[in-house]
């Protein structure tokens, strides 16, 4: 009987990370690492899912959510930082849990991370879509609906002069000349008003696969984007969140904050799924929405090894990018919600909601939608970029292992990139890209990624216990507080997620287990080494 928990020695993962095999070189400093956590983190997550999680969770009280959800964070990046600073080498979470819990569990979490990093990639693909149809239409160009969204969507909208036709409450919501409706408003009107509307389906997300295909090519070809360019990007992205802070600020309409915390009820997303919207739970369903824009700082992690001085740094990195970004999430979302309505953000304004807000309810600002629009898009794709190299990575590492096949870690002959992954990988998120609504493949990003959490907490705390006199060049505090608070607020944000989404995890893993007792287990490198 194979052994499920046996693991790769502290000793041996060191000596895979000495200069040889890796000849990386240590050139990142501490704000260098800041920058890549900053140009990995903000992306769709902020632009996308705050108003989706006001919307459909909570309200403002998003606000409260990125709070809580920044303060779950913080925990699992202190337990991050800690690996980070003894093991410092490429894998993040498949290689401390290979060190610490063994096997079996590592290859969970390895497969786990499909859902941060591929998932991720798809849902951050799919808001690229939208804004790029942001773009083009301010050059009077428009994809047609059905090319550009799932085929599990769908609008209902009522155009130019018919929207007269509607009672005043439901005309007066018309913006920039389309009045769209829920299906519940739809089936509520009488035939003839019914026939007034049309319906447009989606078919398949052609913007979002050619994203997905442009940074392929980019991988592959081995063009690391360079410090220079993700420099730029960061400060193109952060600037736009804090110009539309400051601008947006006197635009703040007092009557969309009224009720800050909405009383708690049910809301009905378009796939049809009934939740708690506003009170406690409906801010605890949002935050593990908007969990989805604190995911890439574990992406510092997988820098370890080009850092300067990795003990003090990557602390520095992980922790400092966190910082900057929670507090300015907190003041976008409020700014956010209070310039336009939840409403907005169910219909007209559910998607490219940033961009759309300032149109509608900044006069004089369409310069600023402009920028907000091109920002969002350049910084969309380092979000991709960045995913799409993680999973490559991950799944590298773990092909080495012998854990998935060797296609995996075969390298291109010239680029000396692993190709052949990046082209399976591609097909993969494509599909999801192109087939899935990005709310779903969003929440599975979270839910994934907050497992993968919980588990890396739980590593550090075992390895504190199993190996006290390792050195660590940092110290996660309070241990084992820190840790356990970690795995609480991850648990309760994944609790926050709902049964359709534990659904979607617990299959997502079943199917994992079947694949390591199928292949893994036979094919693992140290158990044939035992
Ligand atoms: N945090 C990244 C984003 O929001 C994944 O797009």
């Amino acid at each position: 009987m194979a052994d499920l928990f046996r693991k790769k020695s502290i000793e041996h993962l060191m000596k895979e990370a000495e200069p040889g095999e890796h000849t990386l070189k240590r050139t990142l400093g501490p704000w260098a690492l800041i920058a890549i956590g900053i140009g990995a983190i903000i992306g769709a997550g902020l632009f996308v899912q705050t108003a989706n999680a006001a919307a459909s969770h909570a309200g403002p009280a998003v606000t409260i959510a990125f709070v809580l959800a920044g303060l779950g964070c913080a925990f699992a990046g202190l337990c991050y930082a800690e690996f980070a600073s003894i093991i410092p080498i490429a894998g993040s979470a498949y290689t401390y849990s290979y060190a610490t819990m063994g096997e079996f569990v590592a290859w969970i979490i390895g497969w786990d991370l499909v859902l941060e990093y591929a998932i991720g990639a798809a849902t951050v693909s799919i808001a690229w879509s939208e804004y790029l149809n942001k773009l083009l239409s301010y050059f009077g160009v428009e994809i047609p609906y059905a090319w550009c969204h799932s085929p599990f969507e769908h609008i209902n909208a009522v155009l130019g002069s018919n929207i007269a036709k509607f009672p005043a409450e439901l005309a007066s919501t018309a913006k920039e000349g389309m009045l769209l409706l829920r299906d519940d408003q739809l089936a509520s009107l009488p035939a003839n008003l019914q026939g007034l509307v049309e319906t447009s389906q989606g078919m398949v997300n052609l913007p979002a696969l050619f994203i997905l295909l442009a940074l392929t090519l980019l991988l592959i070809r081995g063009m690391q984007e360079s410090a220079f360019i993700n420099g730029l990007i960061v400060v193109a992205k952060v600037s736009v969140v804090i110009l539309f802070i400051v601008l947006g600020w006197s635009y703040i309409n007092p009557a969309n904050h009224a009720e800050y915390i909405p009383a708690a009820t049910t809301f009905t997303t378009s796939d049809g799924v009934a939740h708690a919207f506003g009170g406690f739970w409906g801010i605890i369903g949002a935050a593990g929405v908007v969990f989805f824009a604190f995911i890439g700082f574990d992406a510092v992690s997988t820098t370890a090894q080009e850092a300067k001085n990795p003990g003090r740094d990557m602390p520095i990195g992980i922790l400092g990018s966190l910082a900057v970004c929670t507090v300015l999430y907190i003041l976008f979302a409020h700014v956010l919600t209070g310039v336009a309505s939840v409403e907005d953000f169910r219909t007209n304004g559910k998607e490219a909601s940033v961009a759309f807000a300032i149109q509608n309810y900044m006069p004089g600002y369409e310069w600023l939608a402009k920028g907000v629009t091109v920002a969002i898009l350049a910084g969309f794709s380092s979000v991709i970029l960045v995913m799409l190299m993680g999973q490559s990575r991950v799944f590298y590492s773990m092909s080495r292992d012998g854990l998935v096949p060797k296609v995996f870690s075969d390298i291109h002959p010239k680029f000396k990139t692993p190709h052949k992954s990046n082209w399976i990988f591609l097909a993969f998120v494509g599909a999801f890209a192109a087939f899935v609504p990005g709310s779903i493949v969003g929440e599975m990003t979270s839910i994934g990624t907050l497992f993968a959490f919980m588990l890396v907490c739980a590593g550090v705390w075992i390895l504190r216990v199993k190996h006290p006199n390792l050195p660590r060049k940092f110290k996660t505090p309070l241990v084992p507080l820190v840790p356990i608070l970690g795995i609480l607020a991850c648990g309760v944000m994944i609790y926050g997620l709902g049964w359709t989404n534990w659904m979607r995890l617990l299959v997502w893993l079943a199917i994992g287990v079947v694949v390591y007792f199928v292949y893994g287990i036979r094919n693992s490198k140290l158990g044939k080494s035992h």
